[in-house]
């Protein structure tokens, strides 16, 4: 390898006069290496809005090296919606998948990032169930009743206008609260936010969230019969729990948000 190495040397110092053509060459790959990623773009809310014939390809702004696409998926025990996000990311390919729990609401959120044109359209944004999907008219109500929002835009879910349902326990769980927040999801430097309502397993939780890789479930808890029309001013008694910090769409190129995993976490021991 040594002696092979030390006769290119001389050969490269000989050869000056074509160093023009080395620049240029190198110039061509540098711009080759700098062309414009193209990625898929679309916004999902509660609607197909990424259905492939409602999809665009764009091109990305210089420096972007990733494709992303993001979903979030929440269910309630009278059903399940998702948000979703597809365009020019940041940050690194990889992927992230995660399973949340607030109360007895389920969320599952999907990162992906790719680093080839318009490869971020892996993941299946079709809803699908978390939990085996149950019979409804099967479980025995258990008295409360929730307004309940499941895919509703914000117009449809304000005050008494959604729906009525009627809570069950599911699973050993007692749904036996009613809950009003929102989903977010950012990624590709937009938001999407739609608001859930329906049956928990808290009746008191107040500015309470989960959250995920761009991804926050938050809202508040009540107890009584359609006690859930507007928790918005719900008021803020304990101290266990921080408020919520939404980010703002445009530092979706920060790391991700602060996770509230260890919220829960007993400081006492179990025993
Ligand atoms: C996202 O928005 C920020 C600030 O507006 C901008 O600097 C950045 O280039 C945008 N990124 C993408 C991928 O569009
Ligand atoms: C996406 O998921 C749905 C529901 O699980 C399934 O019916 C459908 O076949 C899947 N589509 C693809 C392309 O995998
Ligand atoms: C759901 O349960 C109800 C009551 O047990 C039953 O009448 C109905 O046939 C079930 N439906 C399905 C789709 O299994
Ligand atoms: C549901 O659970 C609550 C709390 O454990 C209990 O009081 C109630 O009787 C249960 N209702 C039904 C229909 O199982
Ligand atoms: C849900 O989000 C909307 C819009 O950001 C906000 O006005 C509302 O207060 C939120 N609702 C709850 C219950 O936090
Ligand atoms: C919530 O608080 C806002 C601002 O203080 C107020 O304008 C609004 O009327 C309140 N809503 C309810 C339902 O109390």
């Amino acid at each position: 390898m040594l002696p092979a190495r030390k006769a290119q040397v001389p050969a490269a110092t000989r050869g000056a006069g074509r160093r023009p053509l080395l620049l240029l060459l190198l110039l061509l790959l540098l711009h080759q290496g700098a062309q414009a990623l193209e990625c898929y773009s679309c916004v999902q809310k509660a609607d197909d809005g990424c259905a492939p014939h409602r999809m665009k390809a764009v091109k990305c702004p210089p420096g972007v090296e990733v494709c992303t696409e993001a979903v979030g998926a929440v269910e309630t025990i009278h059903g399940q919606f998702s948000v979703a996000v597809r365009g020019c990311g940041s940050g690194l390919p990889g992927k992230n998948d995660r399973g949340l729990d607030l109360h007895g609401l389920l969320a599952f959120i999907q990162l992906q990032q790719c680093a080839q044109d318009r490869c971020n359209a892996k993941l299946n944004l079709t809803s699908r169930g978390l939990t085996p999907a149950g019979n409804e008219s099967a479980y025995e109500p258990n008295g409360v009743e929730c307004y309940s929002c499941v895919g509703l835009s914000r117009e449809q879910c304000r005050g008494s206008a959604p729906p009525v349902v009627s809570c069950y326990n599911a699973s050993d769980r007692a749904y036996t609260g009613c809950f009003d927040g929102n989903v977010t999801l950012t990624a590709a430097n937009v938001t999407v936010s739609l608001p859930v309502r329906g049956c928990v397993q808290d009746e008191e939780c107040t500015r309470d969230g989960v959250t995920g890789p761009g991804f926050t479930l938050s809202g508040s808890c009540c107890q009584g019969p359609r006690c859930n029309s507007d928790l918005r001013n719900k008021t803020y008694f304990s101290a266990r729990i921080p408020p919520l910090v939404l980010l703002p769409a445009s530092t979706s190129a920060a790391p991700a948000p602060t996770t509230y995993d260890d919220k829960h976490t007993s400081t006492f021991p179990t025993f």
